[in-house]
């Protein structure tokens, strides 16, 4: 049975090591099991002429629209809004929060590419099918009863890049739901496969990686990163092939990455935009074809943040349905960094050393404000939730309170093996001075309470989002202390104000000191995140704490009769929930326009 899923819970003592184990797995998977060359292998393309199924260069009105949406797959709630959204006949959004709503439609896409990142937290079927395909599904035929938003002629469809999310199994559901496509060669006795139907939309990829033949000119490349980057060589080839052989000379390209690389870039770390400088050169490259890179698109950050390299633009739309990452932290100065490579189009000249680069953060035109989603300011605000950490986060909170009366209970048990005493009495008798010494003199009595002590600490000191290992041991050593701190005053001040005498007693008040405790500790990871995000601008990707739903985004491309190219970034603050739908109220989906409309000349 499919389920509307909450959230993850990405602080969830479960999904935390789910989450670890699956990282180590996939990275062996990536190491060892790259998935990608037997599937090229399997699934070989013919060289003679492109798929017609990727070919939309002749369209009846000469122009096209394509949709782009990365990182869908967590809630239900968002995902579904936006694949409402992607559904419906006619968007009319506003020309700003809060604006107008434009006149002229922007008609539902004949072609969704989808930007990496399908499903959370893993790759798993079930995940795929309740966070990803049945929301789609849901908003292609409502209630899943005979009224469907297209009859079958009219279907539109569906091609999607794998993100590090798709790649926690090494691909294997990312195949089956989207490669399913299978064409026959001469010789073989295999029969050719049609592709799959998710959400009323047919999948066409055989690989991991295509490219769309757009009208007048234009391409759209979709290609797979792997986990940390790596093109797989029968990739390479294939776009090189595509490049020299079926690109006619100046035509226009769109390329999807994995991984928005121009914007975790920086200049003291310049290794970071080494696969993408390589990729995004590919077809400019080629001699004599004159091919032009127009537009770069990447889901992975679930924010929309337009970056800019002398005109190019770099889009960041992550906003498809995953958790909000936040936008205050990202550079207000351009990027300065050097690659081997020079930008794409330019010559490469082995001899010249490293060339220079510079990101910057694009501007809304007429406003002038920053090309961001959510802005700054209301980024910011959100950061402030965190004070609300341990209740947002109740199932981390509750096993630090387990946790806590775990290790309590090691000091009673110490002490009374030493003592013959009970630890209330022990921090009853004297000073609150000296029932803190008393306390810590019992953490390192026996082997196991030092060594949950120890690996607490180590705990916090692998949390910190430092590289240098000094400044990682400052940082992550100091938040362990001022929890050991507070955890220790919180519960000497807790059992002497209980002063418990009898067995019950003992077992409350031990209780209460656990349950004060891991909310203070709790609350206390929310001001450092709090804190490292507003001042230091590390810990971005633990704005999962905050499982934000709203500022949601994806993009409307449309390729005219001329060859312009205009891309329309579609945001949505508010998300409705699902509880408000089934209590009768209409839906209140209001998407408006991010910024003014993007054109890019032929
Ligand atoms: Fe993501």
């Amino acid at each position: 049975m499919r389920l509307k899923m909450p959230m993850v819970g990405w602080f969830d003592p479960a999904q935390l090591i789910q989450t670890a184990i699956r990282v180590l797995i996939s990275s062996l998977f990536g190491e060892f099991a790259d998935r990608r060359e037997a599937f090229a292998a399997a699934n070989p393309i013919k060289d003679d002429k492109l798929d017609e199924r990727c070919d939309y260069s002749a369209t009846p009105d000469g122009d096209l629209w394509v949709d782009y949406v990365a990182d869908t797959g967590d809630g239900w709630n968002p995902t579904f809004a936006i694949a409402q959204l992607l559904a419906a006949k006619q968007l009319h959004p506003r020309a700003s929060a809060g604006g107008e709503a434009i006149e002229a439609g922007l008609p539902r896409a004949q072609v969704l590419v989808l930007g990496g990142d399908q499903v959370y937290p893993t790759a798993s079927q079930e995940d795929y099918d309740n966070r990803f395909v049945y929301p789609f599904d849901e908003a292609y035929r409502p209630g899943g009863g005979p009224e469907t938003m297209w009859d079958e002629k009219h279907r539109p469809d569906l091609f999607a890049v794998p993100g590090n999310h798709d790649w926690y199994d090494g691909l294997k559901n990312f195949f089956h739901l989207f490669c399913r496509r299978t064409i026959k060669s001469d010789g073989e006795a295999e029969i050719s496969r049609n592709g799959n139907v998710i959400g009323g939309r047919q999948t066409h990829q055989t690989r991991s990686y295509f490219a769309l033949k757009l009208p007048k000119g234009w391409w759209l490349w979709g290609t797979d990163s792997q986990l940390a980057g790596y093109i797989d060589q029968p990739q390479v080839d294939f776009f090189q092939y595509v490049a020299q052989c079926w690109m006619e000379p100046g035509s226009k390209l769109i390329l999807c990455t994995g991984t928005p690389d121009w914007e975790y870039v920086r200049g003291d770390k310049p290794g970071t935009y080494e696969g993408l400088s390589y990729l995004e050169r590919l077809a400019p490259a080629v001699r004599g074809k004159n091919h032009k890179l127009k537009l770069v698109l990447s889901g992975d950050s679930h924010h929309y943040a337009r970056f800019q390299e002398q005109g190019l633009n770099y889009i960041t739309c992550g906003g498809g349905g995953a958790f909000l990452h936040p936008t205050h932290q990202l550079p207000k100065e351009p990027v300065d960094f050097q690659t081997r490579f020079p930008r794409p189009g330019e010559t490469f000249d082995p001899d010249h050393g490293p060339y220079d680069r510079r990101f910057a953060i694009g501007t809304k035109e007429g406003s002038g404000e920053e090309a961001l989603f959510p802005d700054r300011n209301a980024s910011r605000k959100l950061t402030a939730g965190n004070i609300l950490f341990a209740f947002r986060n109740w199932k981390l909170t509750a096993t630090l309170a387990a946790g806590y009366l775990f290790f309590i209970w090691l000091l009673d048990f110490n002490l009374r093996v030493s003592d013959g005493e009970r630890l209330p009495a022990a921090l009853v008798d004297g000073s609150l001075r000296d029932a803190i010494m008393r306390y810590w003199e019992l953490g390192f009595y026996s082997p196991w309470s030092t060594i949950l002590l120890i690996v607490s600490g180590a705990a916090y000191y692998y949390f910190a989002e430092i590289e240098k290992p000094w400044k990682r041991l400052l940082v992550g050593g100091g938040h362990a202390l001022v929890h050991a701190a507070l955890v220790t005053l919180i519960t000497c001040l807790v059992v002497r104000a209980m002063a418990p005498t009898d067995l019950i007693g003992t077992i409350l008040a031990l209780a209460a000191a656990a349950i004060a405790s891991a909310f203070a500790s709790a609350t206390v990871i929310g001001l450092y995140l709090w804190f490292c995000l507003s001042v230091f601008g590390i810990h971005w990707g633990h704005f999962s704490s905050l499982a934000i739903q709203g500022y949601k985004s994806f993009l409307r491309l449309h390729i005219d009769g001329e060859g312009v190219l205009t891309v329309h970034p579609i945001g949505l603050t508010k998300v409705p929930s699902d509880r408000g739908r089934r209590s009768g109220r209409p839906p209140d989906l209001d998407p408006h326009l991010i910024e003014p409309p993007i054109r890019i000349a032929p």
